[in-house]
């Protein structure tokens, strides 16, 4: 069903939805505080921003338990999730005390957690921070990288999906 002119402010339902038409990967953003805790959330707000400088976008939102920590880390790292990471994607969008459990972890600049088997990884310099609405817009200076074959885990109108061969 299509409606023309729908009001972004009024139809907070149908907004969401029209925004779900937008097929995105799936990330993890992490970061190491300094006492040495390994925070992280799952993110679909990632996207490239800049080729030189190498700059990523992804938004916080204003309510989330980690902002503080957010905006004090000097790093944190963005892993982009496989098609067989599901799990790891409702892991770190839940209430569960240690998201990190049983992971196989590599250590990033500023210590920040990479996960396994992970499509990329960015390790990105927290270079800016803009006010967003209900979000804060984190604009990352990719200082490494790497990446793998396979396919990415897909969100798209508020559901997992895959890759169609
Ligand atoms: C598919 C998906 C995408 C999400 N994208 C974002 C996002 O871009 N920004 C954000 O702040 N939260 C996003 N979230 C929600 C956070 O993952 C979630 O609020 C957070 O892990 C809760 O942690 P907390 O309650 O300890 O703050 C997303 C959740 C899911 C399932």
């Amino acid at each position: 069903m299509s409606r023309l002119s729908l009001s972004a402010a009024a139809d907070g339902r149908e907004f969401r939805n029209a925004l779900g038409c937008y097929a995105t990967g799936i990330a993890v953003v992490t970061l190491r505080t300094p006492p040495g805790d390994l925070l992280g959330l799952t993110v679909n707000s990632f996207n490239s921003v800049s080729l030189a400088p190498p700059l990523v976008v992804w938004s916080l939102s204003n309510a989330s338990s980690f902002l503080a920590a957010f905006e004090a880390s000097e790093y944190y790292a963005i892993n982009v999730l496989a098609a067989d990471q599901r799990e790891l994607s409702q892991r770190f969008a839940s209430r569960t005390e240690d998201r990190f459990g049983g992971l196989a972890l590599d250590e990033g600049l500023g210590g920040a957690p990479l996960l396994p088997a992970c499509c990329a990884r960015f390790e990105c310099r927290n270079a800016t921070r803009h006010a967003g609405g209900d979000h804060v817009v984190f604009i990352g200076e990719v200082e490494r990288f790497d990446y793998r074959e396979g396919e990415p885990l897909i969100y798209f109108g508020g559901a997992y999906r895959q890759l169609a061969a």
